[in-house]
């Protein structure tokens, strides 16, 4: 399966990918990694990986809906078969999800439905909850809210800091991508009961 990873940080989570799919029977490899920025580390990780790069600034363009739709072109151009939103820090908007929708994933780190949005780590924290985690999940047009492909669970120390915690998040979240992306690469999904099938 081709898979294009959406950054906009440190990209860890692109680097899990990136080692995994180094190994043959993966079923997936990463053909071209995007950010909505320059300058940041997932892309020097891509870059050391001879993954082809792109970067599409929303201060670039005189909407949002043209970002979005030049976004979409530059993703199209690599002809994926899943496009996994690694970190990537921008919402997806319905030009996007019109040609993406339902083969587009998205990491959030908190057990959805608890703590959506950007302080999932610090919201559960400040809650005080004694188990949270990460989850997978196919983005529609809501702040993570689409069907959940999977989840994993970490637990929150007396002593965390919002630093420990997401840090401790991102190891669980880092295998559960690597190996939910590697089965729906070899068998697919099942998205709202119907079943998606990617190319090899
Ligand atoms: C991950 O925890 C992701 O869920 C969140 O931001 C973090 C990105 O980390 N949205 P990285 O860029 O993959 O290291």
């Amino acid at each position: 399966a081709r898979l294009v990873v959406l950054v906009s940080g440190s990209g860890t989570n692109l680097q899990a990918l990136l080692d995994a799919c180094a190994e043959p029977t993966y079923g997936a490899r990463v053909v071209a990694v995007g950010a909505d920025r320059d300058g940041i580390e997932g892309l020097a990780r891509a870059e050391r990986a001879g993954v082809p790069t792109f970067v599409v600034r929303l201060e670039d363009y005189t909407s949002r809906e043209h970002w979005d739709r030049a976004l979409a072109d530059k993703v199209g151009a690599f002809e994926p078969d899943l496009v996994v939103s690694a970190g990537f820090m921008k919402l997806l908007g319905e030009a996007f999800l019109d040609r993406f929708g339902g083969r587009t994933l998205n990491t959030h780190p908190a057990l959805s439905p608890s703590f959506p949005g950007v302080r999932g780590p610090a919201d559960a924290l400040e809650y005080g909850v004694k188990v949270t985690g990460a989850t997978l999940f196919v983005v529609d047009a809501g702040v993570d809210t689409g069907a959940i492909v999977a989840q994993t669970v970490v637990p929150v120390e007396d002593d965390d800091t919002v630093e420990t915690l997401h840090e401790r998040i991102k190891v669980a979240e880092r295998v559960m991508l690597v190996d939910s992306v590697g089965r729906i690469a070899r068998d697919g999904m099942t998205v709202d009961g119907r079943r998606v099938r990617l190319g090899g």
